[in-house]
């Protein structure tokens, strides 16, 4: 990796962090009405769709670490569509984070950081390691997307739109990662993986 690698890792971090991500696809809440709902609905849709898109910050983070180690051209080319849409998630989360009257988590830089570092490594085991990290990575967060959609408020359509689609394309994203050779991780990983998630929920919903 040469100093002009590291400069633009950092450039897209930052990028990722602080500025407003993008959309190609249209909104998936588009034609949904936003209901009215509680303050305290408010706040709790807030904090989960702010953990969404933490989420989603550690996703481009991990695309972005695992991209630079990945081998095969063909393997690289599958990250980067799978980024885009990681993007578009961010956009998405963001937007609905916003009209929900709240703010982005404070500890962004510090998810990104982190989940750039474990791609970086899962990078440097392979490209099986790699891709099974990333399908492993996936299922988590459906599972979390998932768990998500339970505790919206009823009325919230907006969000769960959102969720919906991310949904959609979290188990793409995993297929893709299956398809390309991707391994099945050990349980220990796996479970320390999960525990991981759950101290970053925690955290998030509130910061
Ligand atoms: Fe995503
Ligand atoms: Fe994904």
């Amino acid at each position: 990796m040469t100093l002009d690698h590291i400069i633009i890792e950092f450039d897209k971090g930052l990028r990722t962090v602080l500025a407003e991500a993008q959309s190609v696809r249209p909104f998936p809440d588009r034609d949904k009405t936003e209901h009215t709902l509680t303050p305290e609905e408010k706040r709790h849709a807030a904090a989960l769709m702010r953990i969404n898109h933490s989420g989603e910050v550690c996703a481009q983070a991990l695309y972005n670490g695992q991209a630079l180690t990945a081998r095969n051209p063909a393997t690289e080319a599958a990250l980067r569509e799978a980024s885009q849409e990681e993007t578009e998630h961010l956009a998405w989360c963001e937007k609905r984070i916003h009209e929900l009257g709240s703010h982005k988590s404070l500890l962004n830089p510090l998810w990104y950081a982190g989940s750039f570092a474990l791609g970086a490594l899962a990078g440097a085991l392979g490209d099986k390691w790699n891709l099974g990290f990333l399908a492993e990575t996936e299922n988590q967060v459906g599972k979390h997307i998932e768990n998500h959609l339970q505790r919206l408020p009823a009325n919230d359509e907006k969000s769960r739109a959102v969720l919906e689609q991310m949904k959609i394309d979290e188990a793409r994203h995993a297929n893709t990662a299956l398809e390309h050779g991707g391994a099945p991780l050990p349980l220990p990983v796996k479970l320390a993986m999960q525990l991981t998630s759950k101290i970053m929920t925690h955290t998030t919903y509130r910061i």
